[in-house]
């Protein structure tokens, strides 16, 4: 069986007030009644999978194991990094671990913020990778690109069909004119930021592209401590990590890249404007204004108002291109354009102490 590592250790500022430090997006039910951690944890349970390995770290520990106990799903290790140092560290961590305990382990990474609805269409995707994935491929899942967007990865597949077909090229997060380039260009896919990969061969795209974090990695695994459950890793050589995601560590110089083209519906929940996108289509929505249960919109266009908080009403009137988003103690007032900026807000508010 696959095993699936959720990556919980991130902290979503770009969703705040929702979003904050102490719990951020990934466990907050932003798109229906489950968590979005909920929702990928189970969208990666069933006949293809083992127990889930989670990573995250010490501030969240108590919540994934307790949303993971609510939906039922018992996890094969919750790992806690002692510091976030990004995606590849953690990665290996995970691929190291795996190996240790199955030397064919075959990993499938996901993010723990994404919508992906059509779980079994999404695991099609992942059955067509598998024998790649074997192979010695690290297989990612592309998705067609609909705008410009800086915030991702993008690939360049060579030939057509859904693959796996061979990546020429992997660019992370692209300048805007380079974006819409490979847009116009038509043959580049978005990175999905979810992959398939045995853990041995990971841990061979370390040896060759970020040799440096093997030994720290493999040390803060040795000398890891199991306590109630969890497995901590040894702070000392992981606090020294650079701080690095897999796409820029290993993915923009790896050789071996497949991609399975998945067509079904995906999003990042990147920022507000994103969730307004995503929750458009089943909102009482006036000219495209998006409300919840707490909040009204007379006469607005272009507009998201949320209230998290049981006891604030947010009522807009006459708005258009705008984000409003209340919650016991804060509010966040936005132009929709300006919602990756979000992020600046909050270490404007750190600032402040
Ligand atoms: N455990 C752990 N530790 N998880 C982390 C850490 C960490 O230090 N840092 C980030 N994560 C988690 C985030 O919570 C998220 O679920 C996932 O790893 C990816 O990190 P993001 O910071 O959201 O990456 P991104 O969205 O900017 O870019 C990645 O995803 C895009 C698609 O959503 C890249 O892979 C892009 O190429 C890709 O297009
Ligand atoms: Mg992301």
């Amino acid at each position: 069986a696959i095993t699936p590592v959720l990556l919980a250790g991130g902290s979503g500022t770009r969703l705040w007030p929702v979003s904050r430090k102490s719990f951020p997006k990934q466990f907050a039910p932003l798109i229906g009644e489950e968590s979005l951690f909920q929702a990928s944890a189970r969208r990666l349970a069933g006949p293809r999978y083992g127990a889930p390995l989670v990573m995250t770290n010490a501030d969240f520990r108590f919540i994934v194991a307790e949303q993971l106990d609510q939906i039922q799903i018992d996890p094969e290790a919750i790992l806690i990094e002692p510091a976030g140092r990004n995606t590849a560290p953690a990665i290996l961590a995970a691929a190291l671990l795996a190996a240790e305990r199955d030397p064919d382990a075959v990993l499938l990474v996901a993010p723990s913020d994404h919508v992906v609805p059509d779980a079994e269409g999404f695991g099609r995707a992942v059955d067509l990778g598998l024998s790649a994935a074997e192979a010695g491929r690290i297989v990612t899942f592309g998705i067609t690109p609909t705008r410009p967007e800086t915030g991702y990865g993008y690939m360049e597949a060579e030939g057509e069909g859904q693959g796996p077909l061979v990546l020429k090229r992997f660019v992370e997060k692209p300048k805007a004119e380079d974006a819409a380039r490979m847009i116009a260009q038509g043959n580049y896919l978005w990175n999905g930021g979810i992959f398939l990969f045995a853990a041995r061969t990971m841990i061979e795209a370390f040896k060759a592209h970020a040799p440096d974090y093997l030994a720290p990695v493999q040390a803060a695994l040795t000398e890891a401590r199991a306590d109630l459950g969890f497995l901590r890793l040894a702070p000392e050589p992981w606090d020294r990590l650079p701080d690095l995601s897999i796409d820029y560590a290993v993915l923009e110089a790896a050789k071996n890249l497949s991609v399975v083209r998945y067509s079904g519906h995906w999003s990042d929940l990147g920022g507000w404007d994103a969730v307004w996108r995503e929750t458009q289509t089943d909102a009482p929505a006036e000219r495209g204004a998006v409300t919840d249960a707490r909040s009204t919109a007379i006469d607005c266009d272009n507009v998201l108002l949320r209230s998290q908080d049981e006891g604030i009403e947010v009522v807009g009137i006459g708005l258009q291109d705008v984000m409003v988003v209340a919650t016991n103690d804060a509010v966040l007032v936005a132009g929709m354009d300006r919602a990756q900026e979000v992020r600046r807000a909050v270490s404007a508010l750190k600032d402040k102490g």
